[in-house]
């Protein structure tokens, strides 16, 4: 199976705090890793995030999905295939996931605001991935109130928030309404891991699913 490992869900749901442990078992089992995030994982990508995330301009949604997009091409052909090719597990932080989620169900993108599921905007995150799509998928689902009390912590401890954490509650809400969505469309590549527990508790389902998804962990 593809090695592409991508962790998805709200802001503050722990993706980042389990890829950095997903990353660990893995080496721990003697896999070669590359751990990468979007979006702003190239030079190019850097770029973008800061136009995306800074602040300093607010994109309309259309501009704010094919920025999304263009650092997904661009992370696809200079890290993610590459890694791939060597034969490395890559474990990356969102991906065409979370664009569905944020710039597309979240802001209202798509047909009349009601389907943003319609066929030309999958075609564009499809287009965007140029053939790389994950394997696995990991759904970290957690209550947005809860959520939304880790980025608050995380800020108290001196994060930067960006844009997008700065949306209202109920944009958030139609993110993680997204992800339950997708999750209950696609049950086969998307694992959904209890994110409301405390984190050692996260891990180990995180790595029972590894082991349960790839012959080789098992
Ligand atoms: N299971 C957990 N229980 C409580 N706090 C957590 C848990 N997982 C992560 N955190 C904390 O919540 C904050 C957000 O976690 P983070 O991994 O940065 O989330 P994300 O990358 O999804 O935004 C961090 O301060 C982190 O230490
Ligand atoms: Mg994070």
């Amino acid at each position: 199976m593809n090695k592409l490992i991508t962790f998805e869900g709200v802001d503050g749901c722990g993706k980042s705090t389990q890829l950095r442990r997903a990353a660990a078992y893995l080496r721990d089992q003697g896999c070669d890793v590359v751990t990468t995030f979007e979006p702003g994982d190239t030079s190019l990508g850097k770029e973008i995030r800061r136009l995306l995330l800074a602040g300093e301009f607010v994109p309309v949604a259309e501009a704010e999905l094919l920025l999304f997009l263009a650092d997904r091409a661009q992370h696809v052909h200079e890290v993610i295939q590459p890694a791939l090719a060597s034969g490395a597990w890559v474990l990356c932080d969102r991906y065409s996931d979370s664009t569905l989620a944020y710039q597309l169900a979240a802001r209202k993108l798509g047909d009349a605001g009601t389907n943003p599921c319609n066929e030309i905007l999958n075609g564009m995150l499809s287009f965007a991935e140029c053939g790389v799509s994950p394997g696995l998928t990991l759904w970290f689902d957690v209550a947005v109130d809860e959520a939304m009390r880790r980025m608050q912590q995380r800020v108290k401890a001196g994060e930067k928030s960006t844009r997008l954490d700065d949306e209202a509650v109920s944009f958030h809400e139609r993110v993680a309404a997204a992800f339950v969505e997708q999750f209950s469309l696609q049950p086969e590549r998307i694992a959904r891991i209890d994110a409301g527990v405390d984190m050692d508790a996260v891990a180990q389902q995180v790595e029972a699913v590894l082991k349960q998804r790839f012959e080789a962990l098992a």
